[in-house]
């Protein structure tokens, strides 16, 4: 069997975890051979490959990125579906491996619809797929949130100051959650509640009286009441998604207008994306990289490696990537305790 393995999307820490387990477990335990597209969609699409032996994977498990790099490329404008199966069948690729978040896999599923075999894998730092309890990439972001927030505090109380942390999370606010929470945040804004900034100025000022500095962790998702997101240009991607950022910037300017403080704003962006995966992440991704091989060997596509508890499932990939994971208000609501 030859088995061509592509990543789309953003990338993040852990895809060359997965792509290292399906090399092994595809060559050593089954004997089939695998084939890298290169760049996303582009690869299949234009024909981009990379041969992926044994040797080419030895000593990925650690590194950040993806060895087969990545774009945000959707086949499903201007014919590019058609290129893609004309691809596989010169290449005599009989399956797909498509490690992605919601866009990637909404393109497997529709490929998969039209007859390919294919298997998906969830990543995204932002934690948003409903299917899975967990996709790798979260906990090393909101490691990498957590030590920014740590660090933040203590600049932040030697001059009496607001500090607005932005972190990732366009529709769902998983990752100003968690380390919002580890880090001990004075206040969590997330997309899925727009906010009261006269409220976010009564707890900073709270704060800054009793602990001399006041944390707010911010989505980039996050809306005022009232208001709308905040976007670094006019520009969409491929998938109709809008490039956010910004609002850490205009909170922290707003808190130190309403309330005379001052403030800093800290935008974490990208970093929270690159580098080494942490040890969670290493072992979820080789894990899925495991079960996805698995499948694809069994002949069963359409499907979704997913986590349910400690234990990895196959779900239908329409059934994946129909709805956006969200954070339930009962969340918000522990974290809320802390708030001020
Ligand atoms: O989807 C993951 C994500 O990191 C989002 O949190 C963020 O809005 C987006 O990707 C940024 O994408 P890009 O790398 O294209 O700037």
């Amino acid at each position: 069997m030859r088995i061509g393995v592509l990543t789309g999307g953003g990338d993040c820490p852990g895809l060359n975890a997965v792509i290292r387990a399906v090399v092994r477990k595809g060559i050593e335990v089954y004997g089939h051979e695998i084939i890298g597209f290169r760049d996303g969609w582009r690869g299949p699409m234009e024909g981009l490959v990379q041969p992926l032996g044994l040797a080419d994977v030895d000593h990925i498990l650690p590194l950040g990125g993806t060895i087969l790099r990545t774009s945000r490329t959707n086949p499903y404008r201007n014919g590019g579906a058609e290129q893609v199966k004309r691809t596989l069948v010169e290449h005599g690729v009989d399956a797909l491996i498509a490690i992605g978040g919601e866009d990637t896999l909404g393109v497997a599923s529709r490929l998969s619809d039209d007859g390919i075999v294919v298997v998906g894998v969830p990543k995204t730092i932002d934690n948003d797929l409903s299917a899975t309890d967990y996709t790798f990439g979260f906990d090393t972001a909101v490691h990498i949130a957590t030590e920014a927030i740590d660090r933040l505090r203590t600049t932040a109380e030697s001059h009496h100051r607001a500090a607005v942390v932005e972190v990732m999370g366009r529709n769902a606010g998983w990752i100003a959650l968690h380390s919002g929470m580890a880090g001990g945040a004075n206040v969590i804004l997330m997309p899925e509640q727009p906010f009261a900034v006269d409220r976010v100025c009564k707890w900073v000022v709270r704060c800054l009286e009793r602990e001399d500095a006041a944390i707010v962790v911010v989505a980039e998702g996050a809306v005022p009441e009232g208001g709308a997101e905040l976007l670094t240009t006019a520009e969409v991607d491929a998938f109709g998604h809008k490039r956010l950022g910004g609002v850490g910037i205009w909170l922290a300017d707003e808190i130190a207008r309403r309330t005379g403080a001052e403030s800093r704003a800290v935008v974490l962006g990208h970093i929270q994306r690159g580098g080494t995966p942490t040890a969670y992440d290493r072992v979820l991704a080789t894990r899925f990289g495991i079960h996805a091989v698995d499948a694809v060997h069994e002949g069963e596509g359409g499907v979704m490696v997913a986590l349910r508890g400690t234990d990895i499932v196959r779900v239908k990939l329409a059934e994946a990537t129909a709805a956006v994971k969200t954070v339930p208000p009962q969340r918000h609501a522990e974290a809320e305790v802390f708030f001020g």
